[in-house]
């Protein structure tokens, strides 16, 4: 019988880790995954992480289920951390899900069982799961305008009269921060406008927030996702403690569905529940156990805080010295925009082929729409990174 499977086509981010893997040479340098590295190439574990792992270690005493939802005071701590006060509590249901990929999976098959016909508005270009997983699921996907490919920011014009065409029972897909894969943002007044839309056409949003804290600090970067949420009648989150944790493999992630009023909280709620119990019956706890021992405790709070800024302000140092060494090897500004792009990424806007030229001719891999991940790079790798680029003539 299971020779009846089609083979799936390879995720191209991990397909690209992969040829990383096997490239021999020495000189290679990984700018594909996203994930956080230091300057020796190192993801380290954040030093709140190691004291709440021993914290638990030294207090938990069963190992017994939690609950279906997941421990409920992660989804205090994270809706809270996300939302602040923008909503209130008792309009907000939450579950933990197994990475953001899991709020991102249950969210999609939540707005499939309230409405099999709903559109998914998705930025273009967006995260390629983000397709994979719609397109899996047999649900409709409508791309709207983002990058601009002149300017390397957003073509707000093109996005704005895209989302028009949204109605109501459609989704509007967007990134809560740190747009994945280009780095190119929305300003606050342009949120306005989009949450314009939205209130004009009756579209639900869905925002993926998987990188806060990584691009302008911890409430900048959870500002539009606030407003939003304040805004409109319905809304769901689906958030990451992957990076801003550094806890990818624990599998860390939450669901936030928002329901128009308290009354209706109790069927979003009783329905991530029950989309938990299909899919993987209980949610991973240790990673939320950590995020909520750290959120819960001043002072490891206020280190894990530190360190991200930290993280953050590396990421930042590190796209205003490519921009400053790309002006200097190129003899031109027209590499600018890296140092206003924020989070983990920024996507240079070339064709694959330059992307090819990059990998096979000096070892450098960065995912085939040409996005980079910035943490991937570090003061040696600049200058290399810089004379490669303007080698192949991009
Ligand atoms: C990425 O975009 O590289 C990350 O979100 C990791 C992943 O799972 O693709």
């Amino acid at each position: 019988m299971l020779e009846n499977l089609q083979a799936q086509p390879a995720d191209k981010i991990l397909m690209l880790m992969q040829m990383y893997r096997e490239d021999p040479r020495d000189t290679k340098i990984d700018l594909g995954v996203g994930v956080y590295k230091d300057a020796s190439g190192l993801t380290p574990i954040m030093r709140a992480v190691k004291t709440a792992e021993q914290r638990i270690w030294e207090s938990q005493d069963t190992k017994v289920y939690t609950g279906l939802i997941g421990d409920p005071a992660f989804g205090d701590a994270m809706v809270s951390l996300v939302l602040g006060e923008a909503v209130p509590r008792d309009r907000v249901a939450a579950a933990a899900t197994p990475g953001g990929t899991g709020a991102v999976r249950q969210a999609f098959e939540m707005i499939r069982m309230a409405n099999k016909d709903a559109r998914i508005f998705v930025s273009d270009p967006t995260w390629p799961n983000h397709l994979s997983i719609l397109k899996y699921l047999g649900m409709e996907m409508v791309p709207y305008r983002y990058f601009d490919d002149e300017t390397r920011g957003v073509n707000f014009d093109g996005m704005i009269a895209d989302l028009k065409q949204a109605k109501k029972g459609d989704v509007v897909l967007l990134h809560g921060c740190c747009h994945n894969p280009t780095g190119a943002n929305l300003n606050s007044s342009e949120w306005d406008q989009v949450i314009e839309v939205l209130l004009e056409t009756g579209a639900m949003p869905m925002i993926d927030i998987a990188y806060q804290g990584f691009g302008d600090g911890l409430d900048n970067d959870a500002a539009a996702t606030r407003k939003v949420a304040a805004a409109v009648p319905e809304c769901l989150i689906a958030a990451s403690c992957s990076k801003n944790f550094g806890i990818y493999r624990e599998r860390t992630g939450l669901l936030m569905a928002i329901a128009a009023d308290p009354g209706a909280r109790k069927l979003n709620q009783d329905t991530l529940a029950f989309l938990n119990r299909q899919n993987y019956s209980f949610p991973p706890d240790h990673g939320a156990r950590i995020v909520t021992t750290i959120l819960n405790d001043a002072d490891l709070r206020a280190d894990w805080a530190t360190e991200l800024e930290e993280v953050r302000n590396s990421m930042l140092g590190l796209r205003q010295q490519l921009a400053d060494e790309l002006q200097r090897q190129s003899g031109s500004n027209r590499f600018g925009f890296l140092a206003q792009h924020r989070g983990m990424f920024s996507r240079l806007g070339t064709t694959p082929d330059k992307v090819e030229a990059l990998r096979e001719k000096h070892g450098i891999y960065m995912v085939g729409d040409s996005r980079m991940n910035i943490a991937g790079l570090n003061q040696q790798t600049i200058p290399i990174l810089a004379k490669a680029i303007v080698d192949v003539g991009i």
